[in-house]
């Protein structure tokens, strides 16, 4: 890879991406400032720019954050080809592989264009001299713990390293303008030094999420100086690469089998963009003295608080149950929305009784037991309609939902188990039977004896 200043596009050349923060010493009236350098340029990464909310602005700094091996090399790789594309050149700082390994995901991904420039060295300072030269659009440093700045003593990817070069790199974007992509590591703790400790230095920071055994990748932002930080990305990683997922509903309900008890469909909202999920629960006697509570893609401690609200509100005994909840795709859901939903997989699965694959469940569940409207239930209940499911347990407080959607409408928790899966509970003893006479129900008993009411609405 060479600089050599014949090859150096111009500023000029790149006019969407001028600095947007041009230096001067003079107070100006606000309405006489020019907004216009703000202006986000798309990637052409669909996904990608949805989560920006347009694209890249020039002289921003955007830290992307993600576990290792999640795919972050890939998007950034795609991102820049695709930017190439449209005439606009990126350098690409590889500080954690060879420009070799580089060069094979490019031809991989189909990304190895003109235009896009690669260095692979880890000095910041040769970093900078060569940004200086090239003067791209974009520059791109992966990753930001495997840089490091001489000056600075301590060593690369040590907290105190990690401010300074990411301090340099900051200055260097707001004063040449060009929009600059910091990859960094983060454990699923949020530890080691990366774009936690970035957090204030930079103007966006993108959070890349996924189970690295499964395909399905999340793209979020949590801080965004230029757009709303509410939407989410969604891609697919594939042999070719992160493909995006318009409609994602096919990979997160793809697999989704019949008659299975606990399990159920629940629209969620990630950012503004509604996602219908399946949420799955498995109940059974307890294998060791201590109950275990596995909760996967469901916020523990939102468990435990279903766990306490079915005991003490629906009479539920799962004190000697091992209890486990999961979102089917590696989809995380920390909203309460999701609590209906969940409550009724774990009560299916209890029961044994399967829950309607029509049927999706939406509401908040209070520790009295009452079901809580949720936000956006209108925009929930179109996407679930859209998708082709017929019926929705919402509560009581609910709006018209769409005309294709049968709505039944509960106050309670309780009153929602009855409806669906036509069980009552029996004070101080566990679920039974509508028509009565069966058997006791907890969770470390068999149920396979259960009579169940024909109840209309039980599928
Ligand atoms: P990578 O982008 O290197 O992850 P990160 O930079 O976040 O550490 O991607 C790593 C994983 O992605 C790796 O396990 C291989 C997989 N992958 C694919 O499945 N398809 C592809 O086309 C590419 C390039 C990678
Ligand atoms: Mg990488």
């Amino acid at each position: 890879m060479s600089f050599a200043s014949g090859e150096t596009p111009s500023r000029a050349a790149d006019s969407p991406f001028s600095s947007a923060f041009g230096s001067n010493a003079t107070p100006l009236p606000l309405r006489s400032i020019s907004a216009d350098g703000a202006v986000a340029v798309a990637t052409g990464i669909g996904e990608l720019d949805r989560v920006l909310g347009g694209g890249l602005v020039a002289g921003s700094v955007t830290v992307l954050g993600g576990e290792p091996g999640v795919g972050k090399s890939t998007l950034v790789l795609q991102a820049l080809a695709s930017l190439a594309a449209q005439g606009r050149s990126s350098l690409l700082i590889a500080a954690e592989e060879s420009g070799e390994q580089v060069r094979r995901r490019a031809e991989r991904l189909g990304a190895a264009v003109d235009g896009c420039y690669l260095l692979a060295t880890t000095d910041l300072d040769v970093v900078l001299s060569a940004a200086g030269q090239l003067e791209p659009s974009v520059l791109v440093v992966d990753s930001i713990q495997a840089v490091s700045d001489s000056a600075c003593g301590s060593q690369a990817g040590s907290p105190s390293q990690v401010r300074e070069c990411a301090g340099r790199l900051v200055r260097y974007a707001k004063s040449l303008g060009v929009a600059t992509l910091l990859v960094g590591h983060v454990t699923k703790d949020g530890g080691l030094a990366g774009p936690r400790t970035l957090e204030h230095l930079v103007d966006t920071v993108l959070s890349f999420d996924g189970d690295r055994h499964q395909s399905l990748r999340l793209l979020s932002a949590s801080k965004h100086r230029y757009g709303p930080t509410g939407e989410l990305g969604l891609f697919e990683m594939t042999e070719m690469g992160l493909s995006g997922l318009v409609d994602p509903s096919a990979l997160l309900l793809g697999d989704r089998r019949r008659g299975v008890a606990g399990s159920i469909a629940v629209p969620v909202l990630e950012g503004r963009r509604p996602l219908v999920i399946e949420v799955q629960g498995l109940v059974g006697p307890t294998t060791s003295g201590v109950p275990r509570r596995v909760a996967q893609g469901v916020v523990g401690g939102r468990l435990a608080l279903l766990l306490a609200v079915l005991e003490r509100r629906c009479h539920l005994a799962l004190a000697a149950s091992d209890v486990f909840v999961s979102t089917v795709g590696g989809l995380r859901v920390s909203e309460p929305a999701a609590d209906l939903g969940i409550a009724l997989a774990l009560v299916s699965a209890v029961t044994g009784i399967a829950i309607g694959e029509e049927v999706v469940a939406c509401g908040e569940v209070g520790l009295a037991g009452e079901l809580r409207r949720v936000q956006a239930i209108e925009r929930r209940l179109a996407e679930a309609a859209r998708l082709g499911f017929r019926r929705a347990v919402v509560p009581q407080s609910a709006p018209e939902g769409p005309i294709e959607l049968e709505l039944l409408r509960a106050g309670t928790l309780l009153e929602a188990v009855r409806l669906l899966l036509g069980v009552v509970p029996a004070a101080r003893s566990g679920l039974r039977t509508e028509t009565g006479g069966g058997p006791e129900l907890s969770g470390g008993r068999d149920v396979r004896t259960l009579v169940r009411t024909p109840p209309s609405l039980v599928s």
